[in-house]
């Protein structure tokens, strides 16, 4: 399931970044997402330090400091559920029997087909919508169980339209 990039693609993005060192976060940013596994191998990591010309202690540092970084596959569809105290007294750990319940795992795994996988996060600002979860850049909120359903399915059938109704910030 581990996606591969090549390093030529990955030059691509420093470039696209000037080769500068202080878009480290952006580029280490875009190289995650291009990944489809929301993740940024150590080999990658240590390819981005060469062409900025960082030691890749520093790299490394960065990556494994920021939450929003993960140096392992995370499914190519990141569910990150928020466990802030107003999530957390609302109901999300609904959310995670449903999530159990639709997709067959729980919180830090992925689906088998890697296309799922399911992390924590800390509040996201969606407070009076919840408990609510984030995928990509979306918020999802007010979620019950049909419409969390309907979320799944425009993923696995690549809807957006399905999905768009139940954005609460982008
Ligand atoms: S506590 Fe969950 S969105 Fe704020």
């Amino acid at each position: 399931m581990q996606n591969s990039l090549s390093s030529d693609f990955i030059s691509e993005i420093v470039r696209k970044h000037n080769n500068d060192p202080q878009q480290l976060t952006a580029i280490l940013h875009d190289v995650q997402e291009a990944s489809g596994q929301n993740y940024v191998a150590k080999e990658w990591a240590g390819q981005i330090a060469g062409l900025l010309k960082l030691p890749i202690a520093h790299v490394y540092e960065v990556l494994t400091f920021y939450s929003m970084f993960s140096t392992v596959p995370q499914g190519r569809v990141l569910i990150e559920i928020c466990n802030s105290a107003s999530c957390r007294f609302n109901r999300s750990q609904e959310l995670l029997g449903w999530c159990r319940e639709e997709l067959g795992i729980g919180v830090g795994e992925i689906t088998p087909d890697g296309e799922f996988g399911i992390v924590y996060t800390s509040c996201v600002g969606a407070c009076d919508v919840s408990p609510a979860l984030k995928i990509g850049d979306d918020v999802y909120g007010n979620l019950d169980r049909s419409k969390f359903t309907q979320l799944i399915a425009s993923f696995r059938e690549n809807r957006p339209e399905l999905r768009e109704p139940l954005i609460c910030q982008s």
